[in-house]
């Protein structure tokens, strides 16, 4: 008897518990806690609805200010799922679709300069819709850019990695309010370390791989990559670089501001990067002086290699390229190469929904090859 009445109330339990967390999803639904709450999705066929319905349901008047994104194509083909830009940045404020059909409703149109056909015929089509920005992506140094001509004047917006760009795309560090002492450095079993992609000479690799040359006569380097047919997997990118001393972030061209996540790898890994790009003042835009050796530190690569041997011996004085980490924190990026425009996507999602002024790019190639 004790038992069926200690199950039946159990059950009553399950039952009551049951009912309040029903009860509380539904108060919860009707009575979202704040205004960041993230709005359902809403489909795009439904907002000619969405804009003729006089509704005062704030849910539906907070998806309406939603601007529309339209990516006109996939870059490199590598598709990814919109709500990564939640997921991995909390950016929720635009509608982000590859649905042609609601071209003339985009408020925005991404368009990747690399996917451009030579004699412009796969742009969207015009008339283009006079509130319609179109957004230049495109994410390669000069030396690896393409003058397709007629696009001097197209574009509203430009997205790329150069600072003075109208939407900058970049991980940036940290200020950290309050001081973490916590940081300790990962344990090292390798000396320097680079990982390399790319070796294709006519990327501009050329400047790297003449140095590099140079430098590992005097000093011993772990090489991974698939230009050395040492692919290192996704899920051991960050653990390996961390177990390196050094890393060598040499970009394959420079130019300004081209300085990209091969010094966020170390940055994050908790590794010191050697880095090969524009000029240290550049670097100092973006990541503090304690952070990095640059080459051109150094009168030659001996010297560079002979100076990473006496910090590999002293270790007071290793440990200061990390003092940085008290008061800023990096934040890993993304690593698998169809990642590779999440970042500059979700960056204008978020910066178009801010920001909705008229603008003209004038004169883009006098911009970004001068
Ligand atoms: C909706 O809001 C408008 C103005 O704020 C008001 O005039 C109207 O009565 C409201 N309609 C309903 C159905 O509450
Ligand atoms: C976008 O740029 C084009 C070309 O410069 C210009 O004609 C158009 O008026 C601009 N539109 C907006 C909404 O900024």
């Amino acid at each position: 008897m004790a038992n069926t009445n200690g199950q039946s109330l159990f059950r009553l339990g399950i039952i009551m518990s049951l009912a309040g967390i029903i009860s509380l999803g539904v108060m919860f639904f009707w009575f979202p806690p704040s205004k960041n709450c993230p709005p359902p999705v809403f489909r795009p066929n439904q907002k000619s609805q969405i804009n003729s319905a006089k509704s005062n349901n704030s849910v539906t008047e907070k998806a309406e200010e939603k601007p529309i994104v339209l990516l006109w194509v996939w870059p490199e083909n590598y598709r990814f799922d919109f709500s990564d830009c939640k997921k991995f940045y909390n950016i929720d404020n635009c509608h982000l679709t590859d649905d042609r059909a609601l071209y003339n409703d985009a408020d925005d149109v991404i368009i990747f300069h690399k996917a451009i056909s030579w004699d412009l015929s796969n742009l969207p089509p015009s008339p283009r819709p006079p509130f319609q920005r179109w957004l230049w992506l495109h994410v390669e140094s000069p030396t690896n850019t393409k003058k397709i001509p007629g696009l001097e004047n197209l574009f509203n917006l430009t997205l790329s990695y150069r600072h003075d760009a109208d939407i900058p795309v970049r991980l940036r560090l940290m200020n950290n309010k309050k001081p973490n002492e916590d940081f300790v450095i990962p344990k090292k079993d390798k000396l320097v370390c680079w990982i390399v992609s790319n070796n294709s000479p006519s990327t501009g690799v050329d400047t790297r791989n003449v140095f590099y040359r140079e430098f590992s006569k005097y000093i011993q380097v772990t090489l991974f990559g698939r230009a050395y047919a040492r692919f290192l997997d996704y899920n051991d990118y960050y653990p390996t670089m961390a177990s390196c001393k050094f890393y060598l972030a040499f970009e394959n061209s420079i130019h300004k501001d081209y300085i990209t996540e091969k010094i966020n790898g170390p940055l994050a890994a908790g590794t010191v990067p050697v880095v090969l790009g524009p000029p240290r003042r550049n670097y100092e835009n973006f990541v503090p002086a304690e952070s990095f050796i640059h080459v051109n530190d150094f009168p030659d690569a001996k010297s560079l290699a002979e100076y990473l041997h006496h910090l590999d011996k002293n270790e007071d004085a290793y440990r200061k390229y990390f003092n940085w980490r008290k008061h800023l924190t990096p934040s890993p990026h993304l690593i698998q190469q169809t990642q590779e425009f999440i970042l500059p996507i979700c960056t204008a999602c978020d910066y178009v929904a801010r920001y909705k002024h008229y603008k003209e790019a004038h004169d883009l190639y006098e911009w970004y090859f001068n």
